[in-house]
């Protein structure tokens, strides 16, 4: 006889499977050894014996293959070692973690940092530590998974606002007495940035702190990341993992935030700190996007590329002007159908299905990057134009037909 958790288990597949909402890990291999010439064409990896172009990863600027980053990692390595050794309030922190955490606050403006290994416990620790039960928390309703994680184990009375909606926004504040409104810089599923300097004046207006999970925008895209930025926002979430190309993340704030986190924050209490050598490769990093504005440019070329040759297809994208760049499906069956159909012509991009997205609003998630050549975009974009009219998904101009009978 199974066990009770067996047959949970079996269950809960099942149904996902019915619905096409299993996840499963696929095994990639790289294409080539990073020191090779071929390292400036476009992303790939090698998946079953074939080579892919990848449009899925969120390496934006293309860092995780810059030999000399790998060269600052190897180099961490031989000064710290390959590991902390120790939770950083026992003996896992370094003077590599102090130098990265003041690079990104003389980046920020904000007076203190906290490293995490990941964008996730990052935002976990901070939800969970920062607010409890008396604490009303408003966010917009496309925010990660991790902060609703964080919220929901905090206790606070979390408000969700129309995404993107000042005025949904505002009336909430206006209900509510609120300790903090919650948004992310650039949304991850949909690309589309949120107003962060009407927000951060609404709040200053209404006693409450901008927080900003700020994992798509840091690197990339201008505003935030000078001296300006902890004039709008109270707090700042930075992840290593997706421009900067490497792992880790930052909590940015005042002086008192971070003392408080350092005293209380179990995620960064009783956890293996960041390898110095991670560390002393994420100040590379961000030193060398700093050090090469080009790379921003030849993104936004890239993405300008991009999105030229969709209208030109009538590709229906949903509007984005960041690198990530989703389009809307709605059927989570129909979106792996697409996204398979791309894979056969050696084109990887995202398929994400619900609970990442709202029901009926899978979408292929296509990312850009700066390393991406011309001609691996057209290809993209070709194939993306006849798979859809292939499978029968609507293009531009038979949506708007649509839309004009309604
Ligand atoms: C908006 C957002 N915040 C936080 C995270 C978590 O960051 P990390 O991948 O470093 O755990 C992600 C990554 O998926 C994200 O998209």
């Amino acid at each position: 006889m199974s066990s009770l958790l067996e047959t949970k288990i079996a269950a809960r597949q099942h149904a996902l499977r019915e619905q096409g909402l299993l996840r499963q890990r696929k095994v990639l291999s790289v294409d080539r050894p990073l020191n090779t010439n071929a390292s400036t064409s476009s992303p790939r990896f090698v998946f079953e014996g074939r080579a892919y172009v990848n449009f899925s990863s969120n390496d934006y600027l293309g860092l995780s293959r810059v030999p000399e980053l790998a060269d600052a990692l190897h180099l961490g390595a031989q000064t710290y070692g390959v590991g902390s050794g120790a939770s950083p309030l026992v003996t896992g922190y370094s003077d590599a973690h102090l130098a990265l955490e003041r690079e990104l606050c003389d980046l920020t403006g904000h007076e203190a940092a906290l490293l995490f290994c990941s964008g996730f416990s990052a935002n976990t620790a901070l939800m969970k530590t920062l607010f409890d039960q008396q604490d009303i928390v408003v966010a917009d309703k496309l925010v990660h998974a991790s902060i609703i994680d964080g919220l929901q184990d905090s206790g606070a009375q979390l408000k969700r606002f129309l995404h993107n909606s000042l005025e949904s926004a505002e009336r909430l504040l206006a209900r509510n007495q609120t300790s903090a409104l919650i948004t992310e810089s650039v949304f991850s599923m949909d690309g589309d940035c949120a107003p962060i300097a009407q927000l951060s004046a609404l709040c200053r207006q209404h006693h409450a702190w901008l927080v900003v999970d700020d994992a798509h925008g840091f690197a990339v895209l201008d505003g935030y990341h000078n001296a300006e930025a902890a004039k709008l926002i109270d707090v700042q979430v930075v992840t290593f993992g997706k421009a900067l190309g490497c792992q880790g993340a930052a909590v940015l704030g005042s002086q008192a935030l971070i003392d408080f986190l350092v005293s209380n924050a179990r995620e960064y209490i009783y956890s293996t700190a960041l390898s110095p050598a991670n560390a002393a490769l994420a100040l590379a990093a961000t030193q060398y996007s700093t050090a090469h504005p080009e790379l921003q440019q030849k993104l936004l070329e890239n993405i300008a590329l991009f999105k030229q040759l969709c209208r030109e297809a009538n590709v229906p994208l949903l509007g984005s002007d960041t690198a990530i760049q989703p389009l809307i499906i709605g059927d989570a069956l129909q979106t792996l159908q697409v996204a398979e159909e791309l894979r056969a012509a050696g084109i990887w991009v995202g398929a994400i299905r619900p609970p990442t997205v709202p029901v009926g609003s899978a979408r292929l998630r296509i990312t850009l990057t700066a390393a991406h050549a011309a001609e691996d975009i057209a290809a993209c974009v070709a194939q993306l134009a006849q798979v859809l009219s292939r499978i029968g998904v609507p293009l531009v101009t038979e949506r708007q037909a649509a839309d004009d009978h309604r």
